[in-house]
């Protein structure tokens, strides 16, 4: 059974940050391996309003219960974005505004596009909504797994307490995603098909596309490339294995596999794991 926005937005809002002690990342900083997966965390957050934009041109948008998960999701995501932000300015790195405009130019060509492109899979793959609200459940069960793992390498008090509270927010964005996606696919041959095709040919770790790539490889490889992160993409994959009809596909994990390689290829290795030949073997 979906759930209902009135559910979904009994604990929603803005992330509470009035509380925390920003100013102690001066006197005990992050590695700087934690700093750039937060810059790549940052960028997605605030990326979510670009997101929004493709999933309104789609028939999606007749559903008042659908854009108005999409507000208050957008509105928390932002302040995921924005709280990252400020993480990121008590180290002197770029965040925010700046950050955000040469992401957009960067990205300029896809950004125009992308629009056209979900307004024409609205409109010609009939069983999109179960895509791309099984796609939002991955991501979210992904970013929450991100999140927490994040959390326990860098292991700052601060740190922790608010990655706690955004993760306890990503945890309700991918429960509301999921209801949805295993109410389009149950019963549903034809969705699960469609769902199963999409994600095989086009489901990439969130940020692909939107961020230079090797920046997503190092977040993905960081944190998830082995032990307790590898435990916690399991625990992603039998989530999505339980989806109706999506059993078997080993997306995530095969991307993590990916994004390993990227990284050894281009920087010779991913802190904190193995030398390249025992992970290469
Ligand atoms: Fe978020
Ligand atoms: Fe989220």
């Amino acid at each position: 059974m979906a759930i209902s926005i009135e559910k979904f937005q009994e604990q929603g809002g803005r992330v509470q940050t009035d509380d925390l002690d920003f100013e102690s990342f001066r006197t005990n900083p992050l590695h700087p391996d934690v700093l750039r997966c937060l810059g790549y965390m940052h960028d997605i957050e605030y990326q979510t309003v670009l997101y929004m934009r493709e999933l309104l041109v789609t028939p999606a948008w007749k559903d008042p219960q659908f854009t108005a998960f999409l507000t208050l999701w957008n509105y928390e995501e932002y302040w995921h974005g924005q709280a990252l932000g400020r993480v990121l300015a008590m180290h002197d790195r770029p965040a925010h505004d700046p950050r955000l405009h040469a992401m957009r130019k960067w990205n300029k060509r896809t950004l125009f596009w992308s629009p056209l492109v979900f307004w024409s899979l609205g409109t010609a793959v009939k069983k999109f909504p179960a895509v791309h609200m099984t796609w939002g459940a991955i991501n979210e069960w992904t970013a929450n797994a991100a999140y927490n793992r994040l959390a326990k390498i860098a292991d700052h008090p601060v740190l922790t307490e608010l990655l706690g509270r955004i993760m306890r927010q990503e945890g309700r964005h991918a429960a509301y995603y999921a209801s949805y996606s295993r109410d389009m696919l149950e019963n549903d041959r034809r969705a699960q098909k469609v769902t199963s095709w999409f994600l095989r040919h086009e489901w990439a770790v969130v940020g692909s596309g939107d961020v230079p790539k090797i920046e997503t490889s190092f977040a993905a490889a960081y944190l998830f490339g082995s032990g307790d992160g590898a435990e916690l993409i399991d625990r992603v994959e039998d989530r999505i294995d339980a989806l109706p009809g999506l059993s078997g596909l080993n997306l995530v994990r095969t991307a993590i596999r990916e994004a390993t390689e990227h990284v050894i290829a281009e920087e010779g290795s991913v802190p904190g794991l193995p030398e390249p030949a025992s992970v290469a073997s």
